[in-house]
């Protein structure tokens, strides 16, 4: 596996697999790899000649407070992750590869709607940072597909969405959810738990499920239903900002005569935030 730091050596690398055909996966992340990490790689492995990642942990989808300088920074390990799952190049740009005339005042690439509901009610400026870095790394990669996770269903949405209107030639995949035993789904923010609070975290999961078989049964009264995961989530020590069930097209409100639905919750455990999701199917 090759190792770039800079752009000009992204394209160098890249032109050379072109010029030899290579259809190019790309997987962008922000480092400190974990198994959910290496399904995306494995995913990206088995559609593609060439598999690029990327490792960049981008300032601008941080907000003011959130975890940008803690953010864990593990380089080496991932090197060796990568190799192991056989990946062709690792792009690991400096802030001003990304952004070469500083954050304060860069061109943004922004999808409006989808990027205030949900998670972008609390974290408003999060989604814009993820649309405007993936942007770049899609002109300066140029794959032919990338993959994503569904663990953060919204920002698939955002991609997809931002793919689409810009006419961007790059196909989204989008890879299932990769849980822990228990349950939780995995997170580069786990790491953050105490003990005591990876007791709790599987109770998302397991709330979310609730959810999930209530509306599959035939359960109508969705914000009853919201109101009620929520509670169960307090109970468990948990803090919720929300548990929301959306059509999973769009992340609207669902309509009647809507069957493909999602449950999506975002929860506090100390000073940690994890999200989640489970799709609905209704029958
Ligand atoms: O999902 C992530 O890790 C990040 O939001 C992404 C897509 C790498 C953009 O920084």
């Amino acid at each position: 596996m090759e190792t770039v730091s800079r752009t000009a050596g992204l394209r160098a690398a890249i032109r050379k697999r072109r010029a030899r055909d290579c259809r190019i996966a790309f997987v962008p992340t922000m480092g400190n790899l974990h198994a959910g990490h290496l399904r995306l790689v494995a995913h990206a492995r088995s559609i593609a000649d060439c598999v690029v990642i990327s490792i960049f942990v981008n300032p601008l989808q941080f907000g003011a407070g959130e975890d940008l300088a803690g953010y864990p920074r593990t380089l080496a390990a991932d090197q060796a992750a990568l190799m192991e799952a056989d990946a062709d190049l690792l792009f690991v740009p400096a802030e001003d590869d990304i952004y070469p005339g500083g954050i304060a005042a860069t061109t943004t690439v922004v999808v409006p709607g989808l990027n205030a509901i949900l998670e972008g009610a609390h974290r408003p400026t999060h989604f814009d940072g993820v649309t405007t870095v993936v942007a770049r790394l899609f002109n300066m990669v140029q794959p032919d597909v990338a993959v994503f996770g569904e663990k953060d269903y919204q920002q698939l949405l955002i991609i997809r969405r931002m793919v689409t209107e810009l006419c961007m030639p790059v196909a989204i995949e989008a890879v299932a959810t990769v849980r822990e035993a228990d349950g939780l789904a995995m997170s580069s923010r786990n790491g953050y738990l105490r003990a005591r609070e990876r007791g709790r975290a599987p109770q998302i999961y397991r709330t979310l499920l609730d959810v999930k078989a209530r509306v599959e049964n035939g359960g109508k009264d969705y914000p009853a239903m919201e109101a009620a995961a929520c509670r169960q989530l307090a109970a468990a020590g948990l803090d919720p900002d929300y548990v929301s069930i959306r059509r999973q097209s769009d992340l609207a409100s669902p309509a009647a005569g809507d069957r493909a639905l999602i449950v999506l919750a975002a929860a506090r455990l100390g000073t940690t935030r994890l999200i989640d999701n489970v799709k609905i199917s209704i029958s």
